[in-house]
């Protein structure tokens, strides 16, 4: 029940809101990673994909302490989030940059927003 109002909710009021907003420049990724910090919803199962890349791809150079301050709950986070995805999908991996699938770096996305005290939600 409650998931399908939330679906409806997202279908009715934040794709015409955010479209109409952001409807000039931006691509169908950055409003899915705007969308998701909006409402704070990101999936456990997410984040926990996202962690499975980082550990198999990302972790060949980095490890995760390196990005558990990089995101701040500020007004400015969406348009942070933006730069970060498209930094990290257009120029890693670094030996193979833009390889993964949007899924993949959406995914990777919500594990460094969990590694940055944001709180997955528990429906999609
Ligand atoms: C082959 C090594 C390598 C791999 C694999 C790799 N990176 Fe990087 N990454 C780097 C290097 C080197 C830099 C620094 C580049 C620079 O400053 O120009 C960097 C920089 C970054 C930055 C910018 C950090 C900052 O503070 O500006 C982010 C974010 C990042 N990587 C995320 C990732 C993610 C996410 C993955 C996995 C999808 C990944 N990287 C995979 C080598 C790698």
């Amino acid at each position: 029940m409650k998931k399908i109002n939330k679906y409806l909710l997202y279908k009715l009021v934040l794709i015409p809101v955010t479209v109409l907003m952001v409807a000039c420049a931006t691509t169908t990724a950055q409003e899915e990673v705007s969308q998701g910090i909006l409402q704070g919803v990101f999936t456990a199962e997410q984040s926990q994909s996202g962690k499975d890349t980082f550990t198999s791809i990302c972790r060949n150079c980095h490890i995760p302490r390196d990005f558990r301050t990089i995101f701040k709950q500020s007004d400015d986070t969406e348009a942070l989030l933006s730069d970060y995805y498209d930094l990290i999908s257009t120029t890693m991996p670094q030996d193979s940059p833009g390889s993964l699938s949007e899924e993949m770096y959406l995914d990777v996305m919500a594990y460094l927003l969990s590694l940055n005290g944001f709180a997955a939600s528990s429906d999609e």
